[in-house]
């Protein structure tokens, strides 16, 4: 958990987030053990942002990966990490790969401080074909 909660909060010093500057890391492993990480990506266009979470999770799929068991996220503007948690798009995405009941998503604080949810707790209806 610890070492996830890290590689979030290390993914996030790549964050490109001049508009907001609410700059977000995440990592995402995968069934095997497999750890993808992520950055919020940001658009002079805006609409084009992509989210740290779906930066992780399209990572993985364009490799092949289709199976995770949990994502840790961090988040914030300057140094200091603030409460966040997922936004409705990327639950979407989680869910189109992910088992609500079993798919964990941490959202940290610190190594130390976080508050882990399922998927379905987050997203308790979801869209799907
Ligand atoms: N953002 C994420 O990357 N993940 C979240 O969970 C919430 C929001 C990004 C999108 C945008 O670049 C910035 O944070 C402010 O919304």
């Amino acid at each position: 958990m610890e070492k996830l909660i890290r590689q979030a909060i290390e993914a996030r010093r790549n964050a490109y987030a001049p508009y907001s500057g609410f700059m977000v890391g995440a990592a995402l492993e995968c069934e095997d053990g497999r750890i993808y990480t992520g950055c919020n990506i940001e658009n002079a266009s805006y609409t084009p942002t992509n989210c740290a979470e779906r930066t992780a999770f399209f990572k993985a799929v364009s490799e092949g990966v289709r199976k995770f068991r949990r994502i840790a996220i961090a988040g914030g503007s300057g140094e200091e990490l603030t409460d966040i948690s997922p936004c409705g798009v990327c639950l979407q995405v989680m869910s189109e790969f992910c088992d609500a009941e079993h798919f964990e998503i941490i959202m940290a604080k610190s190594e130390k401080d976080f508050i882990c949810r399922t998927l379905g707790e987050m997203l308790p209806v979801r869209f799907r074909l």
